[in-house]
């Protein structure tokens, strides 16, 4: 059978297991030779037990468990060339040429080069006996393909990304405790919610926990915020609302491109309405705790389409990422989303704010 192996890489999100889990029973299903990479491209890099080979119950009771069992890192190592010669060495003597990587932008663009240079770096292996003629031919084509594990659902060309459903679940039940007690001294809470440079959680926080107000990234508030702010809490408490919610997501900024964070926002509204106000930082009990259904569930199809990309590949296939498009599983060229993920930052560091979520949105 064909060596296929799955690693997870960057941040972890619930979700991962679940897909770990359906690209091995999908891969053992369809007779390929199944592989963990543990700890990311290191594990890929180092080798040795790092790359193992699993079958159908190894991966039995993961898909109820958050964060990733296989364990995730950031890599310098990968980032050289000599790193990803090890890594290709690695993967010749052990037959694989099918990976599936589970991560963010970064480690998907990773992937992609290292599939761009896996020709030039057979050739330095062969050269240096590190691998025989044999495997140099045999193993000649890698095919890649990608999903997207993120909480923070800032990834172009997919509804949803694994995680962010889950890390929302946390966020509203952490809101909702904080609710009986905010309701109890008529307290104003600022709660900070993660998400790099996205407000995608903030955003539906917001939504879905009745704020008062949300900051993010995307949508600076005009210069004037602070009498804004204060003028919709006053009005809703004079309206008899006995406490107020503001959602801060961690990347929010100003129209200069200053950070709004949430001490800023509780100073404004303790010097200029007087209220009893506190902060709660979510931080990463959000990316933690058990998947919810929607993203076992995301991740079970996910790592099935993954799979079937790569045994339907020919030595033309470009590298695809399995993305959620409505209720779709689709494969899209994972370059192609990358750029315009890239895009998204460059519109945003340009203050061109429009643009960013102009280009966030679909197709
Ligand atoms: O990308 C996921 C995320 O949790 C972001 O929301 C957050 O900004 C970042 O990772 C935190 O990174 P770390 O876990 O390295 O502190």
């Amino acid at each position: 059978g064909k060596g296929l192996a799955v690693f997870t890489s960057g941040g972890d999100s619930q979700g991962m297991n679940a897909a770990v889990r359906s690209v091995v029973r999908m891969g053992i299903y369809l007779g390929c030779k199944v592989y963990f990479i543990r700890e990311g491209y290191q594990g890929m890099v180092d080798g040795g037990d790092n790359i193992e080979e699993a079958n159908w119950s190894s991966v039995s009771s993961i898909i109820h468990k958050g964060g990733t069992i296989i364990g995730s890192a950031r890599c310098m190592d990968f980032i050289k060339r000599e790193g990803r010669l090890k890594a290709a060495c690695n993967l010749v003597t052990r037959g694989i040429t099918n990976l599936v990587v589970i991560g963010g932008d970064g480690s998907l663009t990773g992937a992609n080069l290292f599939r761009q240079e896996w020709s030039s770096l057979l050739d330095e292996l062969l050269e240096n006996n590190r691998i025989t003629k044999d495997q140099r031919e045999k193993y000649k084509y890698l095919h890649i393909a990608g999903m997207v594990g993120s909480i923070d659902n800032d990834f172009c060309g997919t509804d949803m990304t694994i995680g962010t459903d889950s890390a929302l679940h946390r966020i509203i039940e952490a809101i909702d405790a904080i609710v009986s007690t905010a309701y109890s001294h008529q307290r104003t809470f600022i709660m900070e919610v993660m998400g790099r440079h996205c407000g995608y959680l903030a955003v539906v926080t917001a939504l879905s926990s009745e704020a008062d107000f949300v900051f993010i990234p995307e949508a600076p508030p005009s210069v004037d915020w602070k009498d804004k702010l204060c003028d919709k809490l006053e009005q809703e408490r004079r309206s008899g609302q006995r406490l107020n919610i503001i959602i801060v997501a961690e990347g929010a900024i100003d129209r200069e491109g200053k950070p709004i964070t949430a001490e800023l926002v509780k100073k404004v509204v303790v010097e200029n309405l007087k209220q009893d106000t506190r902060i709660t930082v979510l931080g990463h009990v959000q990316r933690g705790g058990s998947p919810s259904a929607f993203d076992r569930i995301l991740g079970c199809r996910m790592g099935a389409e993954a799979v079937m990309a790569l045994m339907e590949a020919t030595p033309e296939t470009e590298a695809c990422v399995v993305t959620l498009d409505g209720n779709q599983a689709v494969r899209l060229p994972l370059m192609d989303c990358v750029h315009r993920t890239k895009a998204v930052a460059k519109a945003m560091a340009d203050k061109n704010w429009d643009l960013a979520v102009q280009l966030r949105g679909r197709s």
